[in-house]
């Protein structure tokens, strides 16, 4: 996760404090990587803050564009950030019960907005999906999902780069 919150610093003073203590914490089934099969796990994104960001996955596209992910809510409490490549983004609620569809095309990552509850959801996405970490890595999310006096707000990314912007 270094250099994916916008405050490098407080990453790697919490990161020299926690040690290997992971963020969170993803167990699936992995199934052959073809389109027919379905991966499926549950991840664990424990609460906490970095900066003023809170915890939240690394995010991804998936290598096949075309592929989506079914994401269900087991508990805790936090959104899931989505951006595609044509610009538009969406921020979507995650409370327990709730199911969310991830369209094909769409990067996405979950955000733990409790102050105290690990997030705990369940996904599915299709055998041959893949993980596409790069574009994340060199541009960021659009918007960003920060604690604000307690509560959380969406805001700009200060960094986030448009493609034509990376040469
Ligand atoms: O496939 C998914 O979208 C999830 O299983 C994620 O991999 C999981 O939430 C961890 O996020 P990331 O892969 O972005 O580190
Ligand atoms: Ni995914």
């Amino acid at each position: 996760m270094s250099g994916q919150f916008w405050d490098e610093t407080a990453f790697q003073t919490l990161f020299a404090e926690l040690g290997n203590i992971p963020l969170y914490e993803v167990y699936e089934l992995t199934r052959p990587a073809v389109p027919g099969e379905l991966i499926h796990g549950i991840s664990i994104l424990h609460s906490g803050i970095v900066g003023n960001e809170y915890f939240m996955t690394k995010g991804h596209y998936h290598v096949v564009l075309e592929t989506s992910e079914l994401y269900h809510c087991l508990s805790g409490q936090g959104v899931m950030v989505m951006e595609n490549l044509d610009g538009e983004w969406e921020i979507l609620e995650l409370r327990p019960g709730v199911s969310l569809y991830v369209l094909p095309g769409w990067a996405h990552r979950s955000v733990n907005t409790s102050p105290t509850e690990d997030l705990i959801s369940l996904f599915a996405y299709p055998g041959n999906a893949g993980h596409d970490y790069g574009t994340i890595e060199t541009q960021g999310f659009r918007k960003l999902v920060i604690n604000r006096s307690g509560s959380p707000a969406v805001i700009n990314n200060p960094r986030w780069l448009a493609p034509t912007e990376r040469l």
